[in-house]
């Protein structure tokens, strides 16, 4: 299978990782391996980590173990971090690094039969991994309210009453059973000037069907604090982010751990006002593409890369 990931914000990723001997690591996010790849080949690593929810990341990690034989692959939701560490013959290590680069791989979006993108058609589905259900099901079975309120609250859709409102009207005649069917009833949900946009309409309501579908907040809010219990004194939590609303739980959770608790977060609200400072913020401000890398990968236009350090 061909590997058509090109990695986000590399270069930084690979500044912060310490030039020292015998590094542990956790690729939380090994995707295409893209970020694996390069830090076996420049760093002197004792243990790598990958872990995936996706089944397609076992063929390219398959690849890279014919050279590298100190890397194990977990395909598993890394909210289960915690447990998949503590079982395994790592249990009594401590990690230096722990990278999680969120959001969707190139080689899940481009395949039509995943039916993450509205540009082709596919089936309605969106799992990443294993998920509780798809979005066939979510479409055609959540109430008008709920499906608005997703759309609304995962991605900030300003016509998700109306979206949702035509999407129980079309499901009554027949169900929706494919990406261009839902996108139709997207863009005629939407006002005109909307598909003259560069945005194509269905952009934000795609999105927040596939974070809730993968339960994307909720994975990173629990694999944050569970990861830092792993990391090593000085070891770092390197995170990439593709959407405000993964970026704010990264920022809250680093604010407050690095003693920042003037307010408690609406995205985080189970963050007490107590407990010990534990993390020190490296980059005071996330850090974002360079021009070129934006115009050489337009998917990288997004990204926020944040680092804390452990203290
Ligand atoms: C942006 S890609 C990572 C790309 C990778 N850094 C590379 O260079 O190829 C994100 C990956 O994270 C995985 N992923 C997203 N959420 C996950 C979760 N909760 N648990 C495990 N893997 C997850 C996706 O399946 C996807 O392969």
């Amino acid at each position: 299978m061909i590997n058509n990931h090109i990695p986000v914000m590399l270069n930084e990723v690979k500044s912060f990782i310490p030039i020292k001997k015998n590094i542990n690591l956790i690729d939380a996010t090994f995707g295409g391996g893209g970020y694996s790849k390069a830090i076996l080949e420049e760093f002197d690593i004792k243990n790598l980590i990958a872990i995936d929810r996706d089944p397609i990341s076992k063929v390219f990690f398959s690849d890279l173990n014919k050279k590298y034989k100190n890397i194990e692959l977990f395909n598993e939701k890394f909210s289960k971090i915690d447990k998949l560490i503590n079982k395994s013959k790592y249990s009594n290590e401590k990690f230096d690094v722990i990278i999680f680069d969120l959001g969707i791989s190139s080689n899940q979006i481009d395949d039509p039969k995943r039916g993450f993108s509205f540009q082709n058609e596919g089936p309605l589905d969106m799992k990443m991994g294993s998920s509780i259900l798809n979005a066939y099901e979510i479409i055609n079975s959540f109430d008008e309210k709920k499906l608005s309120s997703i759309f609304y609250e995962l991605g900030d859709e300003k016509h998700s009453r109306r979206i949702a409102r035509n999407i129980i009207n079309k499901r009554t005649i027949k169900p929706i059973s494919n990406t261009k069917e839902l996108s139709d009833v997207i863009k005629k949900s939407v006002p005109l000037i909307y598909s003259k946009n560069k945005i194509h309409p269905a952009t934000k309501a795609f999105q927040a069907l596939r974070i809730y579908v993968n339960d994307e907040l909720n994975e990173i809010k629990i694999a944050l604090e569970k990861s830092e219990a792993l990391l090593a004194n000085d070891g770092l939590l390197i995170i990439v982010s593709f959407q405000s609303l993964e970026d704010r739980i990264v920022k809250d959770y680093f604010n407050h751990k690095s003693g920042k608790r003037w307010r408690s977060s609406r995205h985080h609200p189970d963050l007490g006002d107590l407990g010990p400072i534990t993390l020190k913020i490296i980059t005071k401000k996330p850090l974002r593409p360079k021009d070129f890398e934006i115009n050489n990968n337009p998917r990288s236009r997004s990204a926020k890369l944040r680092v804390a350090k452990k203290i």
